[in-house]
């Protein structure tokens, strides 16, 4: 397969890419740290099935680059994976600071809208576009602010994707890995210990089975 993945540098995304590149596929991947995607690229022995481009997918013209740059690699993309985020701050919509809420909304929300639109004409039919979702997206939660706005945002723009793309039997979800060992949950949440926690490499695996059983398009959460 040929595979999209937004945010491929540490976390979830990191294992994502891991993961495919180790089963054969070929991966296209973005963080906004090119000597980070680097590193990997390094540590998985220098695979030509991994491409990298460093890439901003909040900026229009930097996420239109990296799709291009997809392309002219790939041609084709069977699986998209809109991974990449960012946490903002936990805090009160009253205190919410504006440059925050703009910078969050402007990555995780217009993020995806600019990678997945200009990726749709490359996407095969009978493809996959999985959207990182979160619990905060699905039930209020308070102090989330931003985060949590963009993550609804999400479910709704995955359920009216998958309407639109229907005819050409492409599959759309917004996947909610919930609590999973990374810098960003640990930022979330800096008392806990992380050890509690799943590591990033079950998510992976459970959004390799996500692509390959294909179930009905919708919202899907993680389970053991
Ligand atoms: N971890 C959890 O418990 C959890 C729970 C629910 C949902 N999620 C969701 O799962 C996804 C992955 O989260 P994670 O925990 O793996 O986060 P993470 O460890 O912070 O990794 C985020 C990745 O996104 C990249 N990124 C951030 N901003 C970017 C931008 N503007 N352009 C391109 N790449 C960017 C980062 O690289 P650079 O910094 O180099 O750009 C990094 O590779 C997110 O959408 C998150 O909301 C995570």
């Amino acid at each position: 397969m040929r595979v999209v993945i937004t945010g491929g540098s540490r976390g979830i995304g990191k294992a994502l890419v891991e993961k495919f590149v180790k089963e054969g596929h070929m991966v296209c991947t973005c963080s906004r740290s090119e000597e980070s995607l680097k590193t990997l690229w390094e540590e998985l022995g220098r695979t030509d099935r991994l491409m990298f481009k460093g890439c901003d997918v909040g900026n229009r013209f930097s996420a239109k680059e990296f799709i291009s740059f997809c392309k002219d690699r790939m041609q084709e993309f069977h699986v998209l994976i809109n991974n990449a985020g960012i946490l903002g701050l936990r805090q009160s919509i009253e205190n919410y600071p504006e440059d925050v809420w703009e910078e969050v909304i402007r990555v995780n929300l217009n993020g995806v809208f600019y990678i997945t639109k200009y990726a749709i004409p490359f996407m095969k039919d009978g493809g996959v576009i999985i959207n990182l979702s979160s619990g905060a997206g699905k039930k209020p939660a308070p102090y989330w602010g931003a985060y949590a706005v963009s993550k609804f945002g999400i479910e709704g723009f995955s359920l009216l994707l998958a309407e639109e793309l229907k005819h050409r039997d492409i599959r759309v979800y917004a996947f909610n890995p919930g609590a999973t060992r990374t810098k960003m949950r640990a930022d979330a949440y800096p008392y806990e210990d992380p050890n509690t926690l799943k590591p990033p490499e079950k998510v992976a695996d459970f959004i390799i089975k996500l692509v390959n059983l294909r179930p009905p398009s919708g919202s899907i959460d993680f389970y053991e």
